[in-house]
């Protein structure tokens, strides 16, 4: 039996590691604490939990601010809290990003994984009762066709520095479960999307960019394809397995909802025009094909079996309830944005992109 009362949550200001403590919360009837370990990069924001500290803070939810390649700040942190369970979501997390400047993907991604992997061995020394979980991506399985799917066997192939970091990440998690017996789960998820997501990734930046009537940039010819899935059921997977996954295993979690860049750009134009009584043309004219992205991988599909069969898990958000959410959210949620817009990011985007 797992203890989980004491769970150390990785990355937990960034975007599914904050919808994931939300979550626990507030749909779960955990009732242990919640420590979350997060250095506030470009992409964490605290304020995405502010709510849950003053629900939650000082008894249920701490917050430490640190990196988790500090060897001796993630020991103290298993020694001080007494953890029996790392959910780990800390990681750069962004492609384009990745194929700027590779150094800070293998140093998070790689590094990070490892510090944090060997305290979790050095503590619990042996102990069963205790795991490891680590968040990965179906891009490690590198890029598919016009016709396949990823399963938990497809043999790793990944194609970016993110992918290629996330995928030594996997192989270090599963060679710490083998050698030294440290009990270990991991789950590689496909694109997700939902509230607080940085604007740097598709679909908040197409919503953004309509709110603000700049251009939509495409990528290419448009006709990649990416599976997505509402974030709260990326959440209530890694949940499941948690909590009943076995050992040693790797779990698929995708949402069996493919859609090619250019379709969906075209959905969320025609969303946004409902909302805003206007002619979807208006928005779709904002279109804008670019230059593609070096080493683009075509498509992501996952077959998800395993976790369905397994652990009864399934999608219970679909794409149009889930889309209707996430814009809901963005235009009500305008401080949280010009937050963000203030902070680095917009110097890192307008230095790569200009303004965009
Ligand atoms: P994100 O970029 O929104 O958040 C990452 C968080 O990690 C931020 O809060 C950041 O401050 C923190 N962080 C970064 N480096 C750190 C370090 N060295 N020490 C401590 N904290 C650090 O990412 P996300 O989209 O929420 O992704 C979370 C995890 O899920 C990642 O591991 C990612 O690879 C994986 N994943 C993401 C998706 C997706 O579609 N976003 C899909 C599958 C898997
Ligand atoms: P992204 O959200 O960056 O996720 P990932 O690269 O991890 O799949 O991109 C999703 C898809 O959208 C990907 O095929 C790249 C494409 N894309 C655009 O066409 N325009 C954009 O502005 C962005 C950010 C992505």
């Amino acid at each position: 039996m797992r203890k989980l009362e004491n769970i150390l949550v990785t990355g937990g200001a960034g975007f599914i590691g904050s919808n994931f403590i939300r979550y626990v919360f507030k749909n779960t009837g955990f009732k242990g604490k919640i420590i979350n370990l997060d250095k506030l990069t470009y992409a964490g924001n605290a304020e995405s939990l502010s709510d849950i500290n003053s629900e939650f803070g000082d008894e249920r939810y701490s917050f430490v601010h640190g990196d988790i390649c500090d060897k001796d700040l993630v020991s103290r942190v298993f020694i001080d809290y007494n953890i029996d369970t790392v959910i780990h979501f800390a990681a750069e997390s962004h492609v384009d990003r990745s194929i700027h400047g590779p150094a800070e993907f293998m140093n998070t991604n790689i590094i990070g994984t490892f510090t944090l992997l060997d305290a979790a061995k050095n503590f619990w020394n042996g102990r069963s009762d205790v795991l490891f979980h680590h968040i990965s991506t179906d891009e490690v399985y590198g890029s598919l066709g016009d016709s396949g799917y990823f399963f938990e066997t497809t043999p790793y192939d990944p194609r970016s520095p993110y992918s290629a970091s996330k995928a030594s990440s996997d192989h270090i998690v599963m060679a710490y479960n083998h050698t030294y017996g440290l009990p270990v789960t991991i789950t590689n998820c496909s694109n997700n999307y939902g509230p607080y997501q940085f604007p740097e990734k598709l679909i908040p930046v197409i919503i953004f960019n309509i709110m603000d009537n700049k251009t939509l940039p495409v990528y290419g010819d448009g006709k990649n394809i990416r599976d997505w899935l509402f974030v709260d059921d990326h959440n209530s997977a890694v949940w499941a397995v948690v909590n009943n996954g076995r050992n040693g295993e790797t779990y698929n979690v995708g949402g069996e909802n493919e859609w090619e860049n250019i379709k969906l750009v075209t959905a969320l134009c025609e969303k946004m025009a409902l909302i805003k009584g206007k002619d979807k043309n208006n928005f779709e004219s904002l279109i804008n094909y670019v230059k593609d992205r070096p080493g683009h991988d075509r498509r992501y599909a996952i077959n998800c079996d395993k976790i369905k069969l397994e652990l009864g898990w399934k999608q219970t958000v679909s794409f149009d309830q889930g889309l209707d959410l996430t814009i809901d959210w963005y235009l009500k949620n305008t401080q949280w944005i010009s937050n963000i817009r203030s902070g680095e990011y917009k110097k890192w985007i307008e230095k790569n992109y200009g303004s965009r």
